[in-house]
């Protein structure tokens, strides 16, 4: 989204073009046909102080993607402002994406998450690919793919994941038997959480955390709270500049960096682990992520430690959210649950033998994921500082710039959404599990 601009005239759009595009609904007068200069795009002009008040006072940004949703509705499919110094503008056009995508050379450039960057840089700890940019984000990266994103290392750690989420069913059948009604009214959100950390964090370090039973150990609850606290101090000093939240957030700022001591801390234990034991002894079996990159030696052992944390607080609340929201709009939509029930029955035997096959055997559900996602966005922006000049809009734009149950809602209307690092529901749906006879 933020984009330091410069831009090149070729990339001009015909104006029917322009014309056709505004049908997804803007009030906004279209842009005149010849080229127009950067301070020609429509600005978003909001008042600064109120602004950081409203923020301070909220601890966040809650309603952002209501505000770029009013923005875009009033302004049209782009607009630009400020934050300091800095020209941000903002676009919404698949093909404006397009656009930035073909001009982005091999090393995109993203802005920074500050907090996250302060961080590592006063405890002078290294970055992984999340925080880096240029050359040294695409070394990384290169290392990472085959071992993280590849089909070949998908298809080794599924089984791994397989495995969670049925121990994960089995804690809820288990707390729905216990209950005297044989069904179960919980708010999952908490649930899910602690499912998709112990999923990520057993296929990275090759270990489980025990989130899903009773026997967590005080070190790893230690490590949970960290990754709670980091989450909602992020939230709180994201928004604005350092040198002001220096002043009004410092209680904020020293529980965020403690939060991610305590999540290095944890992951250098991990780390430590996997490597004598790969020293000790040369496992034949596949045991996670980060076992594989050590005994390949890909990368040295911090950028590991780097960027096996930021997978793992890249994959918490992305898994979270989507999977609460579809369990919401599967309770509102039992038809679709009983299709993606029969779908899973008939596709059981198959998957049972081969994990990496609910990849492939289960089309409805994958669908019903990206509706959900479609839905309710978990990621509501992405953003590029360019290279280079390019022109959008017509505008130039200068360089710098989830068997066995059924799950119920009495909710039928929909959940208001916050953007809270990734965007999720402002108050988790009340949903009942109950067997399927
Ligand atoms: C629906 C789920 C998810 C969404 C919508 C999402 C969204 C995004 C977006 C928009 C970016 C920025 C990409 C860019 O700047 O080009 C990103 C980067 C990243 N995400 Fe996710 N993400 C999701 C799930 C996950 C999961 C499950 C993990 C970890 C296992 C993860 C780890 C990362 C990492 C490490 C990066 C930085 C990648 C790089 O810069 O090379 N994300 N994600």
């Amino acid at each position: 989204m933020a984009l330091r601009a410069k831009a090149d005239v070729w990339l001009a759009r015909p104006w029917q073009c322009q014309h056709r595009m505004r049908a997804l609904g803007t009030t906004a007068a279209p842009a005149t046909k010849a080229l127009q200069p950067f301070e020609a795009i429509p600005l978003y002009s909001r008042n600064k102080w109120l602004k950081m008040i409203q923020i301070l006072r909220e601890q966040g940004q809650e309603n952002l993607h209501l505000e770029m949703h009013q923005a875009f509705q009033e302004l049209g499919p782009i607009f630009r402002y400020s934050i300091g110094r800095t020209q941000v503008v903002s676009v919404m056009m698949p093909e404006d994406a397009e656009k930035l995508h073909q001009v982005e050379s091999m090393h995109p450039y993203r802005m920074h998450l500050e907090p996250w960057v302060a961080h590592r840089e006063q405890r002078g700890l290294r970055r992984g690919v999340f925080l880096l940019n240029g050359p040294e984000w695409r070394f990384n990266r290169l290392r990472l793919n085959p071992n993280v994103l590849s089909p070949k290392a998908v298809q080794k750690f599924v089984p791994m994941v397989d495995m969670v989420a049925r121990d994960f069913l089995e804690a809820l059948k288990k707390k729905v038997f216990q209950n005297a009604r044989g069904s179960l009214t919980m708010d999952v959100q908490q649930s899910l959480f602690n499912y998709s950390i112990e999923a990520s964090n057993f296929i990275l370090f090759g270990e489980r955390l025990g989130l899903l039973g009773h026997d967590l150990s005080p070190g790893n609850l230690k490590f949970i709270h960290a990754l709670h606290s980091m989450f909602k101090t992020t939230t709180q000093l994201m928004f604005l500049p350092r040198s002001l939240t220096h002043w009004t957030s410092s209680r904020v700022w020293k529980e965020h960096f403690e939060s991610w001591d305590i999540i290095f801390e944890y992951a250098s234990r991990c780390i430590w682990k996997v490597h004598q034991e790969l020293r000790l002894g040369n496992p034949q079996t596949y045991s996670g992520i980060v076992a594989e990159l050590i005994s390949q030696g890909a990368l040295p052992l911090d950028a590991i430690r780097a960027n096996s944390i930021e997978l793992t607080a890249g994959s918490v609340d992305t898994t979270t959210s989507p999977l609460l929201m579809t369990l919401f709009e599967l309770a509102r939509n039992p038809d679709i649950q009983r299709a993606l029930r029969q779908e899973s029955l008939a596709a059981e035997a198959s998957i049972a033998a081969n994990p990496q096959r609910a990849m492939s055997d289960l089309p409805l559900l994958r669908a019903a994921l990206k509706e959900t996602l479609r839905l309710y966005p978990v990621g509501g922006f992405l953003e590029r500082i360019l290279r280079s000049d390019l022109v959008l809009q017509n505008y130039h734009v200068p360089a710098g710039v989830l068997k066995s149950f059924q799950v119920e809602t009495l909710r039928q209307e929909d959940v208001q959404m916050v953007y809270r690092f990734v965007l999720m529901p402002t108050s988790s749906p009340l949903l009942t599990f109950r067997p399927v006879s």
